[in-house]
């Protein structure tokens, strides 16, 4: 069971997580918080122990055991100079790589836009969905799954699936783990308001496609080229024969 106690003493954020939702079981925390019509105050998290629906990007489901991992959403109401939401995605995955760099020193992967890697395996990934009113956004939800204590993983994935367990060889404190990833979140968008630079480079830093020659796959469409860098806004850049294109999304490859 997850103790919220001992998740809250270590919560040492302002915003982020100071109105905790736990639920034992849900479809899923990214659609609670997209469908509910309370209104939940900026930065409340709502972590699940189980959920029957998880969802991953691209319409893939988000499989997860059941008091082993760390399946949550983070609510984000949007200030008129919020940064966008591309990198708010960037900053999210680069909290979980620092904090998992951090508390047991592995040598983390970002795979564009938002996928965690160790030792090429997926060991978290991040799904932000928003909704809007007449072009503006009002709610940014902010989905996070991390594989933490599950020991095995069974099915088809299409990256191979590893958790902390798996790779550090014992079992950690999911508390002290969600309470360091907020604690990092919250410092990457207070950073991201005043230098978003800062954010892109620590991303790139841990970016191991950029200067690869890649594929990527949006829908029906596939684009080979050579992954150049991020621009400002977090897209990725591509460059073909044709010249450089920015890419929005998409499931990326090494060719
Ligand atoms: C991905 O890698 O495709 C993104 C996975 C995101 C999973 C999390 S688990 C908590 C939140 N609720 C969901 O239904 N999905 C996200």
């Amino acid at each position: 069971m997850f103790n919220i106690e001992e998740f809250d003493i270590k919560l040492d954020t302002q915003v982020i997580g100071r109105n905790f939702i736990y639920v034992e079981e849900i479809d899923s925390t990214n659609d609670f918080l997209m469908k509910t019509e309370e209104n939940y105050p900026n930065g409340t998290v709502v972590l699940a122990e189980h959920q029957s629906s998880g969802k991953g990007r691209r319409n893939k489901e988000w499989k997860s055991e059941k008091n082993n991992n760390l399946t949550f959403s983070i609510l984000l109401l949007p200030n008129p100079n919020f940064p966008n939401v591309n990198l708010i995605n960037l900053s999210a995955s680069l909290a979980i790589a620092q904090t998992l760099e951090n508390l047991y020193q592995f040598d983390i992967e970002l795979k564009w836009p938002n996928d965690v890697l160790i030792n090429k395996k997926k060991i978290s990934g991040v799904l932000i969905e928003t909704i809007s009113k007449s072009d503006k956004i009002e709610k940014i939800i902010v989905g996070m799954g991390i594989n933490v204590n599950q020991p095995t993983f069974a099915g088809k994935y299409d990256i191979r699936p590893t958790s902390i367990r798996i790779e550090s060889k014992r079992e950690v404190s999911r508390e002290k783990l969600l309470s360091e990833i907020l604690n990092q979140f919250e410092e990457n968008l207070l950073l991201l308001e005043k230098s978003s630079s800062k954010i892109l480079n620590a991303w790139r830093l841990r970016c191991k496609m950029i200067g690869e020659k890649v594929k990527i796959i949006r829908g029906k469409e596939t684009k080979f080229g050579i992954f150049d860098d991020i621009d400002h806004n977090g897209f990725l850049i591509l460059k073909t024969r044709e010249g450089y294109e920015k890419i929005h999304g998409g499931d990326i490859s090494l060719r």
